[in-house]
């Protein structure tokens, strides 16, 4: 039945209802006591955008070129983990979306289908997103996989030295792999919509972990410790991987400068969507510094609270060349299957689309602080 999704709030709801607490709670829990993950969202919603009249905006497009592609978008799918978790296939349903609106697809270590079974789904158009945890030897395996397959961008996730303590999923009991005890069994048993149909197709898995060719057949480990990754880190992998790498966590303008001196091919202005430290700055609070310090031309994705299309506008104007969605695509998935992230896609598109009619642009590619109100637009950069 296609849902009636008429704003991402609408998904997310339809999304509640559906699924089992753990699981809900799992995509839309944060870190602590969620503050920074409802800020992302409100401080994108204070910034204003500039109407403008008198201006002939009867053809728009949206098409980007980014990380030498030509993109229909100026969006993204974020990578995110287990997300069959949301309703079982999720991640084919985002990597034939991926396919069928050709955007990026941001494949997570943590994902519910493997690199190579990505590959043939999305093919260049999938990205993928690399965790080191408790080895670096897993992590190299996973990377010479990519690289086989033929992925041409690898994003390094940083922000997760520790896995943050979410208070949701750790009162839900939520672990991977899952243990099914009373509280869970009756959380399963009262959302029947879901429990059917993820007991049907199997519980999902971290797909990556099989298929490893690393000799010693260890396995990534959600809990485990990610510290070890330093700047000797960053120079092996940049030696190793010889694609475009793109640095995916990064808050802080001097981190931005030594990333970018290390040979990075980009950045990814993220603060996890609040899921990691909850004392952090918003990602958009720090994105015109961050490309203020990096300069006007070095590619830069933003992710973390964006709800709308206005938000991916607001993002670009604030110096992002891409934006990535993360639980906006969740909640239309948990919500209602492929048509829920149908609809949310759809969702965006037009609101993006609507905006810059508004804002008097005809071209995604021509957005910059001009588009905002003037007090928003102080601080950042002209390019
Ligand atoms: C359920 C879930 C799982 C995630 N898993 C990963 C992951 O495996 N790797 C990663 O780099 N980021 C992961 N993220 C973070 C997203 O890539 C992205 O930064 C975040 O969702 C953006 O915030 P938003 O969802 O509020 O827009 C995950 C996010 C969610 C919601």
């Amino acid at each position: 039945m296609k849902p009636n999704i008429f704003n991402v709030s609408d998904a997310r709801l339809a999304a509640k209802k559906r699924m089992p607490k753990i699981m809900f709670d799992y995509i839309d829990g944060a870190a602590g006591d969620e503050y920074t993950c409802e800020q992302n969202t409100s401080v994108l919603d204070r910034i204003r955008l500039q109407p403008r009249v008198f201006i002939n905006v009867e053809n728009r497009s949206l098409k980007k070129n980014f990380l030498e592609q030509q993109w229909d978008l100026p969006f993204g799918i974020a990578p995110m983990g287990m997300c069959n978790l949301t309703w079982p296939g999720a991640d084919q349903m985002l990597a034939s979306a991926a396919t069928r609106y050709n955007i990026p697809l941001g494949l997570s270590t943590m994902a519910s289908s493997n690199i190579e079974t990505t590959w043939d789904r999305a093919g260049e158009r999938a990205w993928f997103q690399l965790y080191v945890g408790q080895s670096e030897e897993i992590a190299f395996d996973m990377v010479q996989r990519a690289e086989t397959c033929g992925y041409e961008t690898l994003i390094l996730t940083v922000d997760v030295p520790m896995v943050a303590l979410r208070p949701r999923e750790r009162r839900n009991g939520f672990q991977a792999p899952l243990r099914i005890g009373p509280k869970q069994f009756f959380d399963f048993a009262t959302h029947p919509q879901w429990s059917i149909r993820t007991l049907l197709t199997g519980v999902p898995k971290v797909a990556n972990n099989e298929g490893s060719d690393n000799n010693k057949g260890e396995k990534f480990v959600r809990n485990e410790s990610r510290g070890k990754v330093d700047w000797r880190f960053l120079d092996r992998l940049r030696d190793r991987w010889k694609g475009n790498l793109v640095i995916k966590g990064v808050l802080s303008p001097e981190d931005a400068v030594t990333i970018k001196n290390a040979g990075a091919d980009g950045l990814y202005v993220s603060n996890h969507g609040g899921r990691q430290l909850d004392s952090a700055p918003t990602a958009i609070e720090m994105l015109p510094i961050i490309r203020r310090a990096v300069g006007e031309s070095f590619p830069i994705i933003f992710d973390s609270g964006v709800r709308n299309g206005e938000g991916v506008v607001k993002a670009l104007a604030y110096g992002a060349d891409f934006v990535m969605l993360g639980r906006a695509l969740l909640y239309g998935i948990g919500g209602g299957g492929s048509q829920g992230l149908t609809a949310v896609i759809d969702l965006f598109i037009q609101q993006i689309d609507t905006a810059l009619a508004q804002i008097g642009r005809t071209d995604i590619n021509t957005i910059d602080k001009h588009v905002l109100v003037e007090k928003y637009a102080s601080m950042v950069l002209e390019r």
